[in-house]
């Protein structure tokens, strides 16, 4: 049996290739390539093609009968926050589009594990700093954040009907980096944004030091991708087991680190003297976000390894062995 992946030649897609052909599942991926690489895959099978494309759903039937495919993890998606609110009806075609197709596949087929890459964005501004995942109201507060929200409740649409088996991955702040060659390219969080900063030669900036939090700064729960991969094996093994009572799990430490932590640790890691400049607040930043992970630590034995020493380090070794790549996206603000 197999493991579909869709978009695995992305930033978390490939690290959860990598985590996968580790414990030595077989591999396939379907990826357009849109912004992933085909050489983070190793050895596993790629077919190039648009999950949200019409009449996807047939193609991927097609590749899901081909390699006994069981289970999909779908990861192909937009994920710029800032881009969905300027096209956001173009981020619905893509990103909902993408999710109808795998559902439709996996309604035809026998493969009826899916594991969903959801975000924090499906939270909004919650009204609590440590957010557990049945909290009230649950409001996104863009496109993207209601794209992963309304996936969410298609899969659960679809699980009765199809006998689809479905969890959904809330990410909270992911960054850092396992091999260097799986680098997120694009300068769209904190961490990157602050190592883009400083290759230009610019005083790096954070935005608000006037929040109601022990320094000021806001505050977030960074994730090492590579513990993220790891919560995509244990959600395989949980969609195995009979007793399954919940359907969406935070990925989070439950720690909160706020911008300036951050910023300090980034100046202890590269060793660069700087001095950031604080600009005003920006719209839509909540003070807090931090993921109660308490729901996937006991129901599927999941916990974080690593801390924010280990991402800022691992993510500043990605960085300097690939100085060419990089994509400028100055200006989009992601928020998950
Ligand atoms: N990176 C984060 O901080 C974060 C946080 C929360 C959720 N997520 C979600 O995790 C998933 C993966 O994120 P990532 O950071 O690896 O992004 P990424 O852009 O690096 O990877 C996405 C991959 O999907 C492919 N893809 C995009 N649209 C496609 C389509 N229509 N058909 C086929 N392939 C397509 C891209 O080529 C790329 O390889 C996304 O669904 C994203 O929304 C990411």
């Amino acid at each position: 049996m197999s493991v579909l992946v869709t978009g695995g030649c992305g930033y978390i897609g490939a690290h959860v290739v990598h985590a996968l052909q580790e414990t030595d599942k077989d591999v396939v991926v379907v990826d357009d390539l849109s912004y992933g690489r085909p050489d983070r895959i190793g050895n596993a099978r790629l077919y190039g093609a648009d999950v949200a494309a019409p009449g996807a759903d047939q193609r991927l039937a097609e590749i899901i009968e081909e390699n006994k495919v069981d289970s999909v993890i779908h990861f192909a998606a937009r994920k710029q926050v800032g881009e969905s609110v300027e096209k956001p009806i173009w981020y619905y075609r893509q990103n909902l589009n993408g999710m109808i197709n795998v559902l439709s596949a996996m309604a035809k087929t026998n493969a009826k594990k899916l594991v969903f890459s959801s975000s924090a964005a499906t939270y909004g501004e919650p009204p609590v700093d440590v957010v557990p995942e049945d909290v009230q109201p649950m409001v996104p507060i863009n496109p993207y954040g209601q794209t992963k929200l309304v996936g969410e409740w298609m899969a659960r649409a679809c699980e009765q009907p199809y006998g689809i088996r479905f969890c959904a991955l809330r990410y909270f702040n992911v960054a850092g980096c396992g091999p260097v060659s799986l680098e997120d390219p694009a300068v769209l969080n904190l961490i990157p944004m602050l190592f883009d900063r400083l290759r230009q030669g610019k005083a790096p900036a954070i935005f608000g030091d006037d929040y109601p939090t022990p320094d000021g700064t806001c505050v977030r729960d960074y994730i090492h991708v590579s513990d993220l991969a790891d919560a995509h094996i244990a959600a395989l093994d949980y969609l195995d087991r009979d007793q399954r009572r919940y359907d969406a799990f935070n990925v989070g430490t439950g720690q909160g680190t706020s911008v300036r932590q951050i910023v300090d640790e980034v100046k202890k890691v590269t060793g660069l003297p700087f001095t950031e400049a604080v600009k005003p607040r920006r719209a839509g930043d909540p003070p807090h976000l931090i993921g109660d992970p308490t729901r996937i630590n006991t129901e599927m034995g999941w916990h974080a390894k690593y801390g924010v020493e280990e991402i800022v380090e691992s993510a500043w070794k990605a960085w300097q062995a690939n100085p060419a790549h990089h994509i400028d996206t100055d200006g989009w603000q992601q928020q998950d």
